[in-house]
């Protein structure tokens, strides 16, 4: 794990590649899987109070950073993709009196916390903590850059139930009385954190790297940082249709400054 730093360069050059095609796809509103698993619970847990200075962490196209704006808050947020933040300022054209956006590499304290001190009331990182080499600096600016009993939610794909090699079942078996179909999730690697590549969006120029880390490794780190966990919420999809829904595909995560 002490060496998948070294891999930051490769993982932006890949982001770089990505930033259009992600872009084009998340579009204004962001995907389904943004409006109906992600946003609700994160905004749940972010309980946004008008005027609250937010830092959007890993903020990709801005879609979210608009979203904040619109619940009250007033937006610093980065990414390290300058391709994306180009996208962001775009996308955001109108909300740049709200937002603030910056190139930052989350995995350089030094860089983030040129941010501040204790100057964000809460801190959200969507989507993005599995996408990033070392999250150690991270946390430890994180915790630095929020006021006393700020909040800082995070958004990843579920450590337990998407990770690396995982495959997604669908059986259907004739019970006579009726055919009934079932959906599941086969299970290879968990407890190894390990580095590897995927495709967050099918069809995405070139896959992206991946850092899995098993709930354990990811909660560990925020304590040591100084975090207590506040909340927590495992979304699944709203639906009769044959889908996951016993298998939340994200977990989402409230840390507190203690
Ligand atoms: C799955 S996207 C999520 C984007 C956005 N938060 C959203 O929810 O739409 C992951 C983002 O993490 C960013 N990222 C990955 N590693 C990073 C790093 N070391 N520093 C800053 N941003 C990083 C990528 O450029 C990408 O925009």
């Amino acid at each position: 794990m002490s060496n998948w730093i070294t891999t930051t360069d490769e993982s932006k050059k890949r982001w770089e590649t990505n930033a259009d095609f992600w872009d084009g796809r998340m579009g204004e509103h962001s995907n389904r899987f943004h409006r109906e698993i992600i946003r609700p619970s994160t905004e749940a847990l972010l309980e946004i109070n008008e005027g609250e200075v937010i830092l959007d962490i890993a903020c990709g196209n801005g879609n979210f950073s608009k979203r904040l704006v619109d619940l009250g808050g007033r937006v610093t947020a980065f990414d390290y993709s300058v391709n994306l933040i180009e996208n962001a300022k775009k996308r955001c054209a109108s909300y740049l009196d709200k937002i603030t956006f910056k190139v930052i590499d989350a995995t350089n304290y030094n860089q983030l916390i040129e941010l501040g001190h204790e100057c964000f009331d809460k801190a959200v990182a969507n989507m993005a903590l599995m996408d990033i080499a070392d999250i150690n600096p991270l946390l430890n600016a994180v915790y630095e850059l929020l006021k006393s009993n700020g909040i800082f939610v995070f958004s990843v794909m579920h450590p337990c139930f998407q990770n690396p090699k995982m495959r997604k079942i669908v059986e259907t078996e004739d019970l006579g009385e009726r055919v009934e179909t079932r959906s599941a999730v086969q299970i290879f690697n968990y407890i190894t954190p390990q580095c590897y590549e995927g495709n967050g969006i099918v069809g995405q120029p070139v896959p992206q790297l991946y850092y899995h880390r098993p709930l354990s490794e990811l909660l560990e780190q925020s304590f040591r940082a100084g975090f207590v966990v506040t909340g927590i919420k495992e979304p699944v999809f709203n639906t009769d249709k044959i889908e996951w829904n016993e298998v939340p595909p994200a977990l989402i995560i409230r840390l507190q400054k203690n």
